[in-house]
């Protein structure tokens, strides 16, 4: 699942928010299947436009897993509804940036050109399933029916092929599953439908939203290890978003952290989660219990309102390093070490520590 990437330091100093990971850091092996650069979204609000998404730039390379985590209200979903050109059309709605996939700027293309992108190269999983699937439509129909719009097979061709993709996400019992509904299956089996549904047309890459978040802790590992093996299967990249960093433990190669509207930190998975250089990323950890690893105290405070986002560093209110100077400027995303991109002044926190 890794890709070879080579990473070149740079000092900090000098480094624009636009600038990250494969800009400023890292010599890639694979050219990335998704190139995101300066994603901004505002929303207009009664107080003034409201910056959801505050210029997120990122990579993802062919057969990644790329996670993006946060708290709630960090910006995940509309970054990942954003990419997709899927956020809802509001008046005053403003999105820039660049989104580059397999060499075409989505933000550029025309909603028919777009329509058919999704669904085929990319495909999409939410946290509640029951909101995408139809529930007077079996659940044999449904995936036929993605099936026969993109592959243009007959009716029984299409059957068929829902049936093999009932058993590729490993659901019981799959003939008895087809022609079920979907109120009849729990919320696990939905989401296994629903990722039968997203496989349908073999997309070069899932977008899964929280795919687990409705779900128990035994029925969430299952759907990870599952989305795990499809993303070798299908040889797919994955972006999955999470606000839960166990979650992405087993399946993430490469993770980044969003606080207020921006990536604060990014990192391959296991520096991350060995050697976290940001507070706020020590903080999401230390709500993680982990075998052999001291419990870090969580995060105090609440993530700050984006009408009124606070001077210099967003996370200063809730930080237990902060120092007067981190009120000042808003660190930008710069090489802390190999391979690792942090947003703060004090970063490595080895000293501070
Ligand atoms: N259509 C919209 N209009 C106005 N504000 C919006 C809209 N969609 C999202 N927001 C705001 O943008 C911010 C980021 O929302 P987003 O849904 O991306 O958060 P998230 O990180 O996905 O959180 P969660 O973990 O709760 O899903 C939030 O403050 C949200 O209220
Ligand atoms: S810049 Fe300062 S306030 Fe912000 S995360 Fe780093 S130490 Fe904390
Ligand atoms: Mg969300």
């Amino acid at each position: 699942m890794h890709n070879g990437t080579q990473t070149l330091r740079s000092s900090a100093a000098g480094v624009s928010p636009s600038e990250t990971f494969a800009e400023v850091s890292t010599v890639s092996a694979a050219a990335p299947l998704m190139s995101v650069r300066d994603l901004r979204v505002s929303f207009p609000s009664e107080d003034g436009l409201v910056p959801a998404v505050r210029g997120v730039s990122f990579n993802v390379l062919p057969g990644q897993c790329f996670g993006i985590v946060g708290e709630s209200g960090s910006g995940k979903s509309v970054t990942s509804l954003a990419l997709m050109g899927l956020l809802p059309p509001g008046p005053g709605s403003i999105i820039e940036g660049e989104v580059n996939f397999g060499g075409r700027d989505l933000r550029r293309l025309r909603p028919e050109q777009m329509r058919k992108l999704c669904g085929s190269e990319i495909a999409m999983v939410f946290q509640e399933p029951m909101t995408s699937l139809n529930p007077a439509f079996t659940v044999g129909d449904q995936i036929a029916e993605v099936v026969v719009t993109h592959e243009h097979v007959s009716v029984r061709a299409a059957r068929a092929r829902a049936l093999e993709l009932l058993k590729e996400v490993r659901i019981a019992a799959p003939e008895r599953r087809l022609d079920e509904y979907p109120h009849r299956l729990s919320g696990g089996m939905r989401q296994r439908v629903m990722i039968a549904i997203a496989l349908a047309c073999r997309p070069k890459m899932l977008i899964a939203d929280e795919p687990t978040t409705a779900l128990d802790v035994t029925v969430q590992a299952q759907i990870m290890e599952l989305l795990r093996v499809l993303q070798g299967e299908y040889g797919m990249s994955i972006i999955l978003i999470s606000h839960n960093l166990g979650v992405m433990s087993e399946i993430a190669d490469e993770i980044a952290v969003m606080y207020a509207g921006r990536i604060v930190e990014q990192a391959k998975s296991a520096q991350l989660f060995e050697n976290p250089e940001h507070p706020y990323t020590i903080g999401l950890l230390g709500a993680i219990p982990m075998p052999g690893r001291k419990r870090l105290a969580s995060i105090r405070g609440r993530v700050p309102d984006l009408h009124a986002l606070p001077s210099g560093c967003t996370f200063a209110p809730r930080c237990p390093f902060v120092e007067e100077a981190c009120r000042q400027i808003e660190p930008t995303l710069h090489p802390t070490d190999l391979q690792h991109l942090t947003a703060c002044r004090r970063a490595p926190l080895d000293r501070v520590l």
